[in-house]
């Protein structure tokens, strides 16, 4: 759909998210032609560069990120758009120089929607939407997004909220959790709601449990400041794992309309039974990686990465089981587990059914296995329904399990676009329906803040794990202890 002039700001615009994720999914859209000519974007950092020294590390970002799309014509027409802003947001800074020149370039385009890009350290949110309100800049037609982490725990994430909240209306903070932007994750809701087949079941009644893995096989790279002081349970959990539950287990919403999704998702996080004191001993795993290997190369522990703590107690990995209280659900366990340097990179959700009350075959002809769905988010996106059938042979009744299987790869010969395509233009569009709103982030962190407590009570360290292996033997037992396992559908 049409998308309007904007001018993009960038805040953190030569950071890590910005020249990884955040500049190349412009520049694909640029490739698409979705950009409208005087669409502008505007790096603000802290330290001093020139518009051509910024120029020259985007186009060293995107032949790093964008491979054999990365063309001159293209090139040429993005690099134009490309500005650079020095801007200081700490409190103390002297200098409000930067600023004006912002404020100025800003103006000459009063009527562009104005799209404020805040992928900076939390604590700077305020402060930036302050400047920017102070500076006039704040336009009716202007957003802001948040990054995440927002806040590091509830009532960090609420003051980062009535901060933001104060210059900026709510329908204007656009909260980003980019799992909501991948395809396969937007896939859950056509899946769910655009299928007659599922709904039925999708209860207490026929599902036995559900499985949320989302393993890395990456380190903490060159982000050990922020992840020491995060951990996998603030960085994957509280957000990313806790909304694909959300869009596994929530009702139908009357509309795909931005609140009557987000009213929906909001319910679960609700309905969330808390995990709190001895139960964290009992329903949590938490481990951290030794050295080990990765694909046949050795990697070294968490505790040897740079800006990590000799000492380190964050946890690398999560697991844990959670239920939610309503009538759909009460009773079936939701096992979640998340960590760097697993065995393989892969996201998964697996809805595992129960067993078929009664068998009529004869014992011998193979057992009769509950019906798994799968749903693949990455990579190798697929969905599979995983059922029982007659193995073929003039021997009698012989069962075996086979899959019915929609790889997307086959079925839809497109390339697949990043996350962040789609949410940056959902920005400029106005459409927050793929982004969180602040009773969503607030209801997450109320859920992760008793667990996290916990931890930080216990004297234990997390359970050591091997790198490239699957996490800690501990979070094995958290699930065999109810008699199931952890399901690797690869
Ligand atoms: C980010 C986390 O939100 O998600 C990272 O901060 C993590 O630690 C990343 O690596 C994973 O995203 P994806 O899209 O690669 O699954």
């Amino acid at each position: 759909s049409h998308i309007s002039a904007f001018d993009y700001v960038v805040f953190g615009g030569t950071g890590d998210l910005a020249m990884r994720k955040l500049l190349p999914a412009l520049f694909h859209r640029e490739l698409d032609g979705q950009l409208p000519p005087e669409g502008r974007v505007i790096a603000a950092a802290r330290g001093a560069m020139s518009d051509d020294a910024y120029r020259a590390l985007v186009w060293e970002a995107l032949s790093r990120h964008v491979g054999d799309r990365l063309t001159d014509d293209a090139w040429t027409a993005f690099a134009r758009r490309l500005s650079y802003a020095q801007v200081d947001a700490r409190m103390d800074a002297r200098s409000g120089e930067g600023w004006e020149a912002l404020g100025a370039t800003l103006d000459q385009r009063p009527d562009h929607v104005r799209v404020f890009y805040l992928a900076t350290a939390p604590d700077l949110f305020g402060p930036i939407s302050q400047r920017l309100h102070d500076l006039g800049a704040i336009t009716p037609r202007s957003r802001v997004v948040l990054e995440k982490p927002l806040g590091h725990d509830l009532a960090s994430a609420r003051r980062i909220n009535d901060e933001v909240g104060r210059v900026f209306t709510e329908s204007q903070i656009f909260r980003i959790d980019h799992y909501l932007g991948k395809e396969t994750v937007q896939n859950l809701l056509a899946l769910r709601f655009a299928n007659a087949l599922f709904e039925p079941l999708w209860s207490s009644a026929w599902i036995d449990h559900v499985q949320i893995t989302v393993a890395e096989t990456v380190g903490v790279e060159n982000r050990g400041g922020y992840y020491d002081g995060s951990g996998a349970l603030r960085d994957m959990v509280q957000n990313h794992l806790l909304q694909l539950l959300c869009l596994v287990a929530m009702a139908p919403p009357a509309t795909l309309d931005r609140d009557a999704v987000r009213d929906e998702k909001l319910k679960i996080l609700r309905a969330l039974a808390p995990i709190e004191n001895a139960d964290v001993e009992t329903l949590t795993v938490r481990g951290q990686y030794r050295a080990g290997a990765i694909d046949g190369q050795p990697v070294p522990g968490y505790l040897s990465e740079p800006l990590v703590a000799a000492d380190s107690a964050t946890e690398t990995f999560v697991a844990l089981k959670t239920e939610i209280r309503d009538w759909r659900w009460a009773g079936v366990p939701f096992y979640l587990r998340s960590g760097k340097r697993l065995g393989a990179k892969v996201s998964e959700i697996v809805i595992a059914f129960k067993p078929i009350p009664h068998s009529i075959f004869p014992v011998g002809g193979g057992a009769v296995a509950p019906n798994r769905l799968v749903v693949r988010l990455q990579p190798d996106e697929h969905i599979r329904l995983h059922l029982m059938t007659k193995e073929p042979g003039p021997g009698g009744m012989r069962l075996r399990e086979a899959a019915l299987n929609l790889s997307f790869a086959e079925t839809f010969k497109s390339r697949f676009p990043d996350a962040y395509e789609r949410l940056l233009m959902d920005v400029v569009r106005g459409n927050p329906t793929l982004f969180m709103r602040r009773d969503e982030v607030e209801a997450a962190w109320s859920w992760a803040e008793p667990i996290l407590n916990a931890w930080a009570r216990d004297p234990r360290r997390p359970h050591p794990y091997t790198a490239g292996t699957w996490g800690p033997s501990a979070a094995i037992a958290l699930i065999e202890r109810d008699g199931r396992t952890w399901i690797d559908d690869h």
